[in-house]
């Protein structure tokens, strides 16, 4: 059975009633939203030959798994993302998802973007926006509405779904981008900053409704971040990357308590120690 088929029951009945609803992850089929990275190696064209921005890249997420990468700016966290959305191929190497090799957009694979400004489309209301990813996943008409909507539902945005994007806040422009990345019934999403340019509360608010939906849904989620204390807050597991070319230096595993509280957790001396040793590691790239 597909992940398409397996979530779409589970967004088709969204319970909104303060009852979470956790996926069994051990019922998902044999490599659905595994992501296995070996080799990999990228480098701009034209740019100098053996000026790769990645090289011998090798990293692999579990289903399921939530993981964080973290890496200092330029060192192609943005890069590997594209690589693995398909939207670039790699010089060298292989990169697997579902067990399958990326050869193009993956159809079970959401992408969300740093910047929602420019990743919505201004003259399609909220409904229609989400509406839009469906069209590419070739949803048939009919059930478009139902699915938009429900995915709206999930991400707490139940009321807005005539207005257009530059009606909403920015808070709600990125609920409305990670609705849209949803909508089809990923395995396996892909973000890449999304929170970066709201402010704390909005941005712990969205953080936490991202978790709800990943524990719901099961989904293999990869998470770009600059900011440790989020990276932690979120994560299974923290990979750093150091540029030059970018490589992991680093992995930590993250094995704070589940459901996390944005007080209670941030509070706890393991996360306190757990930003410190990322802070020491990544102070020294
Ligand atoms: N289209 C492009 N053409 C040529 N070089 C590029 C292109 N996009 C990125 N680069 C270069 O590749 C390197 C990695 O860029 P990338 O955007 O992946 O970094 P990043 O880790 O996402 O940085 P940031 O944290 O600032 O978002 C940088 O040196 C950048 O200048
Ligand atoms: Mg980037």
């Amino acid at each position: 059975m597909s992940m398409r088929t397996r979530l779409a029951p589970a967004l088709a009945d969204t319970h909104l009633d303060g009852e979470t609803k956790v996926t069994d992850r051990s019922a998902a089929p044999e490599g659905t939203g595994s992501i296995k990275v070996s080799g990999v190696g990228y480098g701009y064209p034209g740019v100098r030959t053996g000026q790769r921005v990645i090289d011998d890249l090798e990293f692999s997420v579990r289903p399921g798994e939530f993981v964080c990468i973290v890496g200092p700016s330029g060192c192609g966290k943005t890069t590997l993302l594209k690589l693995l959305s398909g939207l670039i191929a790699p010089e060298a190497g292989s990169i697997l998802v579902n067990d399958e090799a990326v050869s193009g957009p993956p159809e079970n694979l959401g992408f969300v973007f740093q910047d929602h400004g420019r990743a919505l489309l201004p003259w399609r209301n909220a409904v229609r926006n989400v509406e839009f990813s469906l069209e590419a996943a070739r949803v048939p008409r009919r059930r478009r509405k139902d699915m938009a909507r429900d995915a709206l539902r999930r991400v707490h945005l139940p009321d807005v779904e005539n207005l257009y994007p530059a009606q909403m806040s920015g808070g709600m422009q990125q609920r409305l981008q990670i609705a849209r990345a949803l909508a089809a019934t990923p395995s396996v999403l892909l973000m890449d900053e999304p929170f970066a340019a709201l402010d704390a509360l909005t941005r712990f608010a969205l953080e936490d409704a991202l978790l709800e939906v990943w524990q719901e849904l099961g989904l293999t989620v990869v998470f770009v971040t600059h900011d440790l204390d989020e990276a932690i807050y979120l994560a299974d597991r923290v990979i750093v990357l150091r540029r030059g070319p970018a490589h992991v230096v680093r992995e930590v595993r993250v094995d704070l308590e589940r459901p996390r509280d944005q007080g209670r957790t941030r509070a706890e001396k393991d996360f306190v120690a757990l930003r410190y040793e990322l802070f020491e590691t990544i102070r020294t790239l």
